[in-house]
């Protein structure tokens, strides 16, 4: 049998995970955040003084990693036991992961992973790669954008209500680097499906993305693809 699935991509602060929440909430779908899972990683690497470099001793590391996402609230995340939700991330976690997520056998045991959870139950499933890689046949990839602009005006706002400080420039040029990291990468860079649909959401409410895919995901449910 295979479950409905929703494959949400697209670079930094375009709104993947806060809309693909609400829509998951509206369907009754299971919201799988994959890039906490690259974070939870990287923040046991880094805690475990692992060379980040070192592609074996982070693969060895992964393997013997228990990562849980919350089905319940879609944001708690634990690693082997200890809830990490603010831990994976803070400025050091968000800095090193495309390095970790750049390497191939880190991805090859998260998309086990990933694939696992949407062979079990129906899944909005967010990250880089979902469209293209990890659920190729998922009935609805959207493929979320925004102008730089806005996405670091979107994560400036959110860092500032967390309590940090945060150089505007610094903080643009940031994203504009992690997006590249993560487009020129070898492995499953980010990039749309070729069947993936293009929302541009620079100007649009939280409200508005979220009822244009539930809109679109009901065409498919309805067209049976
Ligand atoms: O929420 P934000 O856009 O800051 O990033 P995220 O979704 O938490 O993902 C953090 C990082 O994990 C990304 O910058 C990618 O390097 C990596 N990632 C990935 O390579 N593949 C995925 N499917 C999801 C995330
Ligand atoms: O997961 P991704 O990095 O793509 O983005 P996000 O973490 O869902 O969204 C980044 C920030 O932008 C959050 O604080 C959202 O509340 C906000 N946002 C927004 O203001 N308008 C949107 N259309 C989408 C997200």
């Amino acid at each position: 049998m295979t479950c409905f699935s929703i494959a949400i991509d697209g670079p930094a602060g375009s709104g993947k995970s806060t809309v693909a929440r609400q829509v998951a909430k509206e369907l009754g779908l299971t919201y799988v955040d994959t890039g906490a899972m690259y974070r939870a990683i990287t923040w046991k690497a880094l805690k475990q003084n692992v060379d980040l470099e070192d592609e074996s001793s982070v693969a060895r590391m992964s393997q013997e990693t228990d990562i849980q996402l919350s089905s319940e609230n879609g944001v708690d995340v634990w690693v082997d036991g200890i809830k990490v939700t603010n831990d994976i991330r803070t400025p050091q976690v968000t800095s090193n992961v495309s390095l970790i997520a750049s390497q191939a056998r880190v991805r090859e045991i998260l998309v086990d992973k990933q694939r696992e959870i949407a062979q079990k139950t129906g899944v909005v499933m967010d990250g880089r790669d979902i469209g293209t890689h990890v659920l190729p046949k998922a009935n609805l990839k959207i493929f979320l954008t925004a102008s730089i602009e806005e996405r670091a005006q979107r994560r400036h706002r959110e860092l500032t209500q967390r309590g940090y400080s945060v150089d505007w420039d610094q903080l643009k040029e940031e994203i504009r680097l992690r997006d590249e990291k993560d487009s020129v990468r070898e492995h499953s860079p980010l990039r749309p499906a070729e069947d993936a649909i293009h929302l541009d959401t620079t100007g649009l409410s939280i409200k508005e993305v979220v009822q244009a895919i539930l809109n679109l995901s009901r065409t498919k449910a309805i067209g049976g693809e």
